[in-house]
């Protein structure tokens, strides 16, 4: 048995891929700790998605190096995207690194463990059975006994890769092509969860309106039968699905959003850019036009529906004309958030090998703060604008700031803090009724109004 520290980075569809490696491990008798200094076995899920993420990695290895070198029964391994990408090159220079399993080969960590426990080699010789570019885990597809799930937020992979192959993006390398899973088991693995304590499930998939393509069916479909199948009486209160695309978003999902009450009125639909010409150049597959008409669309469905959006400043060849077309897009579109990043050439993507990376960093920084400013005020301004008005929250925990105040989000994943409930920890989960006081950009400052914790949602 191994004491295995799990270290994430990445998306959500990394944390997730912990969650189920930390099962499966458990699953096998190793004890998943959360304290480093207590495992005997260290493990980092890794990014891919830019530079950063990856030194970052690098660096912690580095770290763990005069550790391992001392400890023959210390284990360093990778997992994810990084190590699908590069695992083989890294497992080769890095001598202190025992393993790096990719995206799809996960599940087999107790195995690994196993063999490096008997004294096998699992260094390059050997990539075929344990390196990045072996075969996928048994059951990587399939539905996971989630029996055992703990918090009120629950995570949910509906398909895994993705088609596009957006010209800055590595997911594709090192994800793989879309496989979408059954609906039914989809369903199971939901209510699962929902009965194991879980209140709100976020459904994952890189580009989760593209769900069912090739098997005729489609998101939609999914979103009602999962609430069929977890009905309110399983305790789930709240359904949540990330990341849209907007040329695959459509007004039969938005109608669905707005139709079953639990689904919340929240998408995510990365713009990349504001200018067609960076968009085609992105080959992202739409207009700055048509971006626009999926907004209205949304907000003709939903009005008050929330739209959070990524963007990429500094692309190869992003004019000043390019970039003010990206501002005014944010100025205008009454995003709830924008996540914003600096242009990373990813070895061996489209743009990496056919442009130059020729927007200097230190402009690539001024748009990034100047856009993340234009951000901050909006949302200062949709703030002020709230005050006064009443949200749900779903209850999540004790505010990390303040021990007397509770955090939870709304609908629209806006942060909200309220005061805390005289019910103590039984709060947790639970559907409260709060009115804005006041707001800073990323945050609503709320007193409870009806003071009951309500079980049900809106319908
Ligand atoms: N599947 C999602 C996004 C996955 S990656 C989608 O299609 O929208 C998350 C975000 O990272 C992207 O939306 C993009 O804004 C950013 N990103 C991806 N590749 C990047 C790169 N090479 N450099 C900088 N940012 C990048
Ligand atoms: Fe990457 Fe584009 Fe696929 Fe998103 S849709 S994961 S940005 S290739
Ligand atoms: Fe996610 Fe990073 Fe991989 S964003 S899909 S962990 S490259």
């Amino acid at each position: 048995m191994r004491k295995v520290h799990l270290v994430t980075f990445g998306c959500q569809m990394n944390k997730l891929d912990s969650e189920l490696a930390a099962e499966t491990l458990a699953d096998a008798g190793h004890l998943v700790v959360d304290d480093e200094s207590l495992a005997d076995t260290v493990v980092f899920n890794t990014c891919s998605v830019r530079d950063h993420a990856e030194q970052r990695v690098l660096s912690r290895l580095a770290q763990l190096k005069p550790r391992r070198l001392a400890d023959p029964d210390f284990r360093l391994g990778i997992m994810g995207c990084f190590a699908e990408r590069d695992g083989e090159d890294l497992l080769r220079k890095l001598p202190h690194l025992d393993f790096a399993l990719g995206t799809r080969q996960f599940l087999r960590l107790p195995e690994v463990l196993e063999r490096l426990d008997l004294g096998d080699s699992v260094k390059p010789e050997k990539a075929g059975l344990f390196g990045p570019a072996g075969a996928e885990s048994p059951g990587i597809h399939q539905s996971h006994p989630r029996a055992r799930h703990q918090g009120i937020q629950g995570f949910v992979s509906v398909m895994r890769g993705c088609d596009n192959r957006c010209s800055y993006c590595i997911v594709p390398d090192v994800r793989g092509g879309e496989v979408s899973r059954p609906a039914g088991e989809i369903a199971a693995e939901v209510r699962a969860l929902a009965l194991a304590g879980a209140r709100e499930v976020t459904l994952l998939g890189q580009n989760i309106d593209a769900y069912g393509k090739h098997d005729n069916t489609s998101l939609s479909a999914l979103l009602r039968l999962i609430d069929e199948t977890a009905g309110p009486e399983t305790g789930l209160v709240r359904l949540r699905f990330v990341t849209s695309h907007p040329c695959d978003i459509s007004r039969e999902l938005v109608e669905t959003v707005r139709d079953l009450g639990r689904v919340a009125a929240h998408f995510h639909m990365p713009a990349q850019s504001g200018s067609t010409r960076i968009l085609a150049a992105m080959r992202r597959g739409y207009t700055r036009e048509e971006y626009d008409d999926k907004l209205a669309m949304i907000r003709d469905v939903l009005p008050d529906a929330s739209i959070a959006s990524d963007f990429i400043v500094g692309f190869p060849g992003e004019s000043e004309a390019d970039y003010l077309a990206t501002r005014e897009l944010v100025e205008t579109a009454r995003f709830t958030n924008s996540y914003i990043f600096k242009y990373s050439p990813r070895p061996g993507t489209p743009s990496a090998l056919t442009m130059e990376d020729d927007v200097p960093d230190i402009e690539k920084k001024r748009r990034n703060n100047d856009l993340l400013a234009v951000q901050n005020s909006v949302n200062a301004n949709r703030g002020a604008g709230l005050v006064g008005r009443r949200f749900t929250v779903l209850a999540e925990g004790v505010s990390s700031r303040d021990a007397r105040r509770w955090t939870g989000r709304t609908e629209e994943n806006m942060i909200c803090v309220f005061d805390a409930p005289p019910e103590g920890e039984a709060f947790q989960g639970r559907l409260v009724e709060v009115e804005v006081e006041s707001a800073t950009p990323l945050t609503l400052f709320c007193r409870r109004v009806d003071g009951n914790a309500r079980e049900q949602s809106k319908d």
